[in-house]
C-alpha cells in the first residue's frame, strides 16, 4: 500500500503532502520533555562521550549534502562547536583528516550511495567515529555504521528527494539539541525547541496548503532559461537545495548563492530574464534580505520570496508565504515552497516529474 498513489497523479506529488506524517515519524518518541532534550539512542554516545565530541562532520551526496549544510547551521548554533559538511564523493580522494574527536554523520536517503558508502569505510579504516543517519533499514550505509538514526520518512520512490530530505533536518535539529543540552544550551532554550518540534508537522502542512499559489508562480517564471536562488545562513543550504530540485527534475537551470556573494559577481546576470528565488526567514538579517531584493529589482530581476516575515507592500513579485514558528526550525519550512516550485515548474514543462532523464535514485556504481 504504501506504494500506491493515492490519488496522487505522481510519487513526487504524494511524498511532498506525506511530510507531515514522515515528520511525526522523525520525531516519535524522540523528544523529551522532561529535560527539555532530545532522546537518540540509536547513536549509542552517552553523555560524557557527547560531551567529548569537538567537531562535528556531515557526509552525503545531493540533497543529503544539502540537508547535511542545515544540520552544520544549527549544532553550530545551539552546540557552539565547529561544525561543516562535506561531499562524500570528494572525501575519500582527498586522503582527509580524520580526527578523534570529531562525530561523523554519514547521511543518506537510501543508505546505498557508493561514494558514501565509501567515504564511511575510509574513515573508520582511519579510526573516526561514524554514525548513519538512513532512512533504509538495513541497508549498506546503516550496516556499515552501526550507531545512528533511522528516518522512518518511509519508502522514497520519485528520484527527487522531498520527505526524506525535511526528515533529515529535522533529525539534525535534534541531533543539535542533543549536542547543545549537554553543553551551554539553556533548559528555557531546549523547551522552546522541544514544544517548536512538536508543533512543526502542523506548520509544514500549513505551508502545503499553498500549492495552488506556488502553481501560478510556476506558470509565471517556468520558461525562464536560468534562476537565481539566494539566501543568507539560515536561508544559504535552502536556497542551494531549492536550486537542485528546480534542476533536477524540471531541467531549468539555476544557480544557489548566498546572498552577500550577489555583488561579488552574478548580478552582471540579473535582468527581466533571471527571476531570483530569495529565501527569506523572519530573523536578525530581513533587512539585509529585503535590501538584497531592492537591489535585485534595481536591475529589473524578477523576485520571488519565500519568507514567514511581514514584508513590504509590492516589495517582491510574487511572495510565497509559510508560517512561522521556531527561528531554528526555519530551513525545515522555507524549504517547502521551494520544493512544490520545482513540482509545478517541471508540471508546466511536461517533464517526467517521478523519473528525471540521466539521474538514477541512487547512485550505487561509480
Ligand atoms: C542521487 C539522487 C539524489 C540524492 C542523492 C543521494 O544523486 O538523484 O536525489 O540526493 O543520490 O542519495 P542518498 O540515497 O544517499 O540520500
Amino acid at each position: 500500500a504504501d506504494y500506491e498513489l493515492d490519488g496522487h497523479p505522481d510519487f513526487l506529488s504524494k511524498e511532498i503532502h506525506e511530510q507531515p506524517a514522515a515528520l511525526r515519524r522523525v520525531l516519535a518518541g524522540r523528544l523529551d520533555t522532561r529535560f527539555a532534550t532530545a532522546r537518540l539512542d540509536g547513536l549509542r554516545l552517552d553523555p560524557r562521550e557527547l560531551r567529548g565530541i569537538r567537531r562535528v562532520t556531515f557526509l552525503g551526496c545531493g540533497s543529503a549534502l544539502y540537508a547535511g549544510q542545515i544540520g552544520a547551521g544549527l549544532v553550530e548554533e545551539l552546540a557552539r562547536i565547529p561544525a561543516d559538511a562535506e561531499q562524500a564523493s570528494e572525501f575519500r580522494y582527498r586522503n582527509p583528516l580524520v580526527d578523534p574527536e570529531t562525530l561523523y554523520v554519514a547521511v543518506s536517503q537510501s543508505g546505498e550511495t557508493i561514494d558514501t558508502l565509501a567515504a564511511v569505510e575510509e574513515l573508520q579504516r582511519k579510526g573516526g567515529r561514524v554514525v548513519g543517519v538512513v532512512n533504509v533499514i538495513g541497508s549498506a550505509i546503516a550496516r556499515q555504521c552501526g550507531a545512528g538514526m533511522f528516518l522512518h520518512a518511509g519508502p522514497e520512490v520519485s528520484v527527487a528527494s522531498t520527505k526524506a530530505f525535511s526528515s533529515m533536518a529535522t533529525s539534525f535539529t535534534l541531533l543539535a539539541l542533543l549536542l547543545g543540552r549537554v553543553r551551554d544550551l539553556s533548559a528555557a532554550h531546549g523547551t522552546r525547541l522541544v514544544e517548536g518540534l512538536r508543533r512543526l508537522p502542523d506548520a509544514v502542512e500549513t505551508a502545503l496548503q499553498s500549492s495552488d499559489a506556488v502553481a501560478e508562480v510556476a506558470r509565471r517564471y517556468a520558461d525562464a532559461r536560468s534562476m537565481f536562488y539566494l539566501g543568507r545562513v539560515r536561508g544559504a543550504a535552502v536556497a542551494r537545495e531549492g536550486a537542485q530540485k528546480l534542476k533536477e527534475i524540471s531541467y531549468v537551470h539555476a544557480e544557489a548563492y548566498a546572498a552577500a556573494e550577489l555583488k561579488h559577481g552574478p548580478l552582471a546576470l540579473v535582468d527581466a530574464q533571471m527571476p531570483c528565488v530569495v529565501v527569506v526567514p523572519d530573523d536578525e538579517l530581513l533587512a539585509k534580505n529585503i535590501s538584497t531584493i531592492e537591489q535585485i529589482r534595481a536591475r529589473g530581476g524578477p523576485v520571488i520570496a519565500v519568507t514567514n516575515a511581514e514584508l513590504p507592500d509590492g516589495l517582491a513579485d510574487a511572495v510565497l508565504r509559510v508560517p512561522r514558528l521556531e527561528p531554528e526550525l526555519d530551513p525545515i519550512i522555507l524549504g517547502i515552497p521551494l520544493q512544490m516550485l520545482a513540482y509545478h515548474c517541471a508540471a508546466v514543462l511536461g517533464r517526467d516529474i517521478d523519473k528525471p532523464r540521466n539521474l538514477a535514485k541512487s547512485v550505487t556504481v561509480e
